[in-house]
């Protein structure tokens, strides 16, 4: 394979506004860019090779579809934005798994048949990037502790968020906190944060905080 040719995060940042998406979203595409190379850097010092590249652009476009397209499936609206942005699979990939749908969650949640597959992570640009979108998703807008090793008081935390937002418009019921998506969400999120530590993050979020105003911050982690 020939070198792929991924534009600078300048540039990407551009579609997203061509995509008709706010500030705040251009905020939080790049929080999670630079979460996601805090994490990878971490990794790589370990030796596993992971593509930073990829996980920068991934990262700055994964939520490229909400602008337009406000619904549980944007993620995988989105991959199919990026691959006619003429980015690679590898990076659309990144939107697409974003949320760890399984193919019977996709169908109760009335995704389009295209979509209704699984949309599992499947290497560790994918892990580490669901995780640097969930951790401060967790730890600044729900205020609870990613690193707890009680993970059943993170889905507890998380799950009137989902019901709401996602599962009681669609299917006009909730779903508990067995449902296999919390599980499988948080075990991808798990995996990383057991090589990602608490006091790192607490430095990352110490700048987020010198750069924006708390509420303005717990809507840029959301
Ligand atoms: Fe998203
Ligand atoms: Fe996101």
């Amino acid at each position: 394979m020939g070198k792929i040719n991924i534009p600078p995060r300048k540039d990407l940042e551009k579609f997203l506004r061509e995509s008709e998406n706010t500030q705040r979203l251009i905020d939080h595409s790049n929080m999670v860019a630079d979460l996601a190379l805090r994490i990878a850097d971490i990794f790589i010092a370990k030796g596993i090779w992971v593509n930073k590249e990829v996980l920068e652009a991934g990262a700055i476009l994964h939520d490229i579809s909400i602008g337009k397209h406000h619904v549980p499936e944007h993620g995988m609206i989105g991959h199919d934005m990026i691959l006619e942005l003429g980015l690679p699979e590898p990076v659309a990939r990144l939107a697409d798994i974003h949320m760890p749908w399984s193919e019977d969650e996709a169908k109760t949640l009335n995704f389009p048949p295209k979509y209704c597959k699984d949309h599992f992570p499947s290497n560790w640009e994918e892990k580490i990037f669901i995780a640097a979108d969930s951790i401060p998703f967790l730890a600044i807008y729900m205020e609870v502790d990613p690193w707890t090793n009680e993970p059943d008081k993170l889905i507890e935390a998380v799950l009137p968020f989902f019901n709401e937002d996602y599962f009681l418009p669609i299917t006009g019921k909730n779903v508990e906190k067995d449902y296999p998506f919390f599980i499988r969400w948080l075990r991808s999120t798990q995996e990383i944060l057991e090589n990602y530590s608490r006091s790192d993050f607490i430095e990352f979020r110490r700048e987020l905080e010198s750069k924006y105003p708390p509420d303005y911050l717990k809507e840029v982690a959301r």
